[in-house]
């Protein structure tokens, strides 16, 4: 896969000289999920607005910072606040959280996200550990990660279920006594969220979920020898899914509603790890 180093030089250098400690785990914390980070005691926060060349977060529930902290009986980097492709930033810039976690020598991920629930099963409120992805619809961006002409850039990507971290998580969850749900997230590319007919195809291709991010995190990271295991909070039913009418609220409404629940589980996923 295509090195990034050069093109995030400056806030590499720039966390490379801050950096208090290498981590064991990094934590992306998705849309509305980024209050577990005001319950903890870093060591170390920036505000990713202070680190030269950080793509600035435009979307409302994600409050740009990382932080570094010693908790759950290891060191964990953690991002409040993610880079969405739907910003306008190229799927490389979006990144940067991975080669951040990759210089302070991270083992793993937890990569959480606000997911639109398509699985009947499934209502808002739930928690999904992703078992598969569907990004069909970023396929040429991913590709142009690998150098033209490389063995990768033609390869099957790689799934996520039965990796060290998945295991962690799907444990976390029994100890809990969660009823953790598990299945395919579908990327879509927003910003918009899809008409009740996109959902009826979306349906059909077998996921369970639909959201705009992580895919790209979880398949660098990974490329890049670090394992990740995807979170999802169902914060609503897709379009179509239920009668009521979609509203972005919703996504911080749910995540409150489930703080308590969600923040048990990455606390448990992250001291069996
Ligand atoms: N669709 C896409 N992304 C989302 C949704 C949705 O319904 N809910 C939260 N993120």
């Amino acid at each position: 896969m295509q090195n990034l180093q050069n093109l995030f030089e400056k806030p590499l250098q720039f966390i490379n000289a801050k950096k208090p400690f290498d981590v064991d785990i990094a934590l992306i914390l998705g849309s509305g999920l980024g209050g577990f980070a005001d319950s903890l005691s870093p060591l170390l926060s920036i505000n990713t607005c202070d680190i030269p060349g950080y793509p600035v977060s435009t979307v409302a529930g994600h409050s740009g910072k990382i932080h570094f902290v010693e908790a759950f009986n290891k060191k964990i980097l953690v991002f409040q606040g993610r880079i969405h492709f739907y910003e306008g930033y190229t799927l490389a810039q979006c990144l940067l959280p991975v080669e951040i976690s990759k210089l302070c020598n991270a083992r793993a991920m937890i990569i959480t996200n606000a997911a639109g629930g398509i699985n009947p099963h499934f209502s808002p409120g739930d928690l999904m550990l992703t078992s598969g992805f569907n990004s069909m619809l970023l396929r040429k961006e991913i590709a142009e990660l690998f150098s033209p002409g490389s063995v990768e850039r033609r390869n099957a990507l790689v799934g996520l279920a039965d990796s060290p971290m998945y295991n962690a998580i799907q444990r976390a969850g029994l100890e809990a006594g969660i009823s953790l749900k598990e299945g395919v997230y579908f990327y879509t590319k927003g910003p918009n969220y899809e008409t009740p007919a996109e959902i009826r195809f979306i349906r059909e291709t077998g996921a369970d979920a639909v959201g705009m991010s992580s895919v790209h995190e979880a398949l660098y990271a990974i490329q890049h020898g670090i394992d990740a295991g995807v979170i999802s909070c169902i914060s609503n039913f897709a379009a179509g899914i239920s009668g009521a009418k979609l509203y972005h609220g919703e996504v911080t409404e749910t995540a409150n509603r489930v703080k308590l629940v969600f923040e048990d589980l990455i606390k448990r996923a992250i001291a069996l790890y």
